[in-house]
């Protein structure tokens, strides 16, 4: 039943449409809704009336340029940095973490992206071709690094199928650790609540910025810790070209002495879809590409140089005694345009072509600002940027194709 408080909570939120959905309801289905709608946190309703008012997800402080770490530089010691990382590596202090939970709505696969075949004369799923990549540092340093899978509760069933039917892709299972992240609710433009289904609220995951709280949860990091794992390299599933625990990206952050490092890339262009690094209030962050203002597009610096000119590949390297201790922080929340599913007030399935509403996300950008210090760390865009984000167009599966080819991989 609707307690008196939840009904109480449906009205201050203008949520009365889920009362009336309740009540056509059939009583099995009344209680899985009704504790579905006893679970969910109100409080992010308040974020969306914050950002309606101001027109951003989260307040930032004073803006400034950020200088990276850049190609030539790196040239310069690259030997010294392989030696440091592969070292690091080879102690078993470094795991890698997957982050595959995300739906994947602009690339329209019905199935988890990494089982998408990105190959044109044989099949190369974006899941092997990670594995690969990985088995390329794993055959260098002579020892299986731990990875960690992150799914969410619409993909975990068929990642993990996925990867047990395709014997892991010759890595060592025993190796290979998966978890499931959280979900958070969608809301239509007016800030309804938006159902999946008859009687169920529409849920997706909340973001890639909890992983690290649902590596916790599990007890999956506690097993990865006993293992004497002390960095983890965190990357995102669709980047088909990426060099994973990457030994000269470990071995420069932990000689540079920063908690943190992130992989950037020169941007292509001063709109492109990518978040910049940036110090904001004297410390390391990251600006996501929707988020970025004009005024910060536009600047250049004495060079006349775009001044924020280094944007983030979903590449990083964290220090896990430094995430230990902003573990429990509160992380800002994103309210970002989606194209969302949903049962209309006549029961009706709608999947619409344009965005129609707002999804909540916790990203994983805003854990360089909260912790002491990063390392941006240039890498070449065309050896290891090539994201499948889009059907067509712009990072889409051609284009990451046309790359793959380039840097002499088979498909
Ligand atoms: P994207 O920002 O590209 O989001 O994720 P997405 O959900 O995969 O794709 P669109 O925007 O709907 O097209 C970047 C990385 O973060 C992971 C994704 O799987 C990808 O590796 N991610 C994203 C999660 O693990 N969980 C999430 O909730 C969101």
């Amino acid at each position: 039943m609707l307690n008196e408080k939840l009904i109480e909570e449906l009205e201050k939120y203008n949520q009365t449409h889920l009362i009336d959905t309740y009540n056509t309801l059939e009583n099995t289905r009344k209680e899985n809704f009704a504790n579905q709608l006893d679970s969910l946190e109100f409080s992010l309703l308040d974020k969306l009336k914050v950002f309606k008012e101001n027109n951003v997800s989260a307040c930032k402080g004073v803006i400034e340029p950020l200088q990276a770490m850049q190609l030539k530089d790196i040239d310069e010691s690259r030997s010294e940095f392989r030696k440091i990382g592969l070292d690091a590596i080879k102690a078993g202090k470094v795991g890698a973490v997957l982050l595959a939970g995300g739906q994947g709505t602009r690339l329209g696969f019905d199935k988890p992206k990494g089982m998408f075949n990105i190959g044109i004369n044989k099949q190369v799923f974006i899941f092997q071709r990670l594995i690969e990549n990985l088995m390329d540092v794993v055959k260098e340093a002579g020892l299986f690094i731990p990875l960690m899978i992150m799914t969410s509760e619409k993909n975990n069933e068929d990642t993990v199928n996925f990867f047990k039917e395709n014997n892991y892709f010759g890595y060592n299972k025993e190796y290979i650790m998966f978890f499931v992240q959280k979900m958070a609710p969608s809301v239509d433009f007016e800030g309804r609540l938006l159902l999946e289904d008859v009687g169920r609220l529409s849920l997706s995951p909340n973001g890639n910025g909890g992983w690290y709280s649902s590596l916790a949860a599990c007890g999956v990091l506690d097993k990865v810790k006993k293992m004497g794992v002390e960095w983890l390299n965190v990357f995102a599933v669709d980047n088909v070209l990426q060099r994973i625990a990457d030994p000269e990206f470990i071995g420069a952050t932990i000689e540079s002495g920063c908690v943190s490092g992130a992989k950037v890339v020169k941007k292509a262009t001063p709109d492109e879809r990518v978040g910049v690094m940036c110090n904001e209030d004297g410390r390391p962050s990251i600006v996501e590409y929707y988020e970025l203002s004009d005024s910060m597009r536009d600047a250049t610096d004495k060079n006349g140089e775009p001044a924020y000119n280094y944007g983030v590949i979903l590449n990083y390297l964290f220090r896990i005694s430094e995430l230990d201790k902003i573990y429990n922080n509160e992380m800002p929340i994103h309210i970002v345009e989606k194209k969302i599913p949903y049962i209309d007030e006549n029961g009706e399935y709608v999947n619409p072509t344009e965005p129609n509403g707002y999804k909540f996300e916790e990203l994983i950008l805003d854990m360089i600002h909260m912790l002491d210090s990063c390392l941006p760390y240039e890498v070449e865009r065309s050896r290891e940027f090539a994201p499948v984000k889009n059907k067509e167009g712009v990072d889409s599966i051609d284009t990451a194709r046309e790359l793959l080819i380039k840097n002499g991989i088979e498909i």
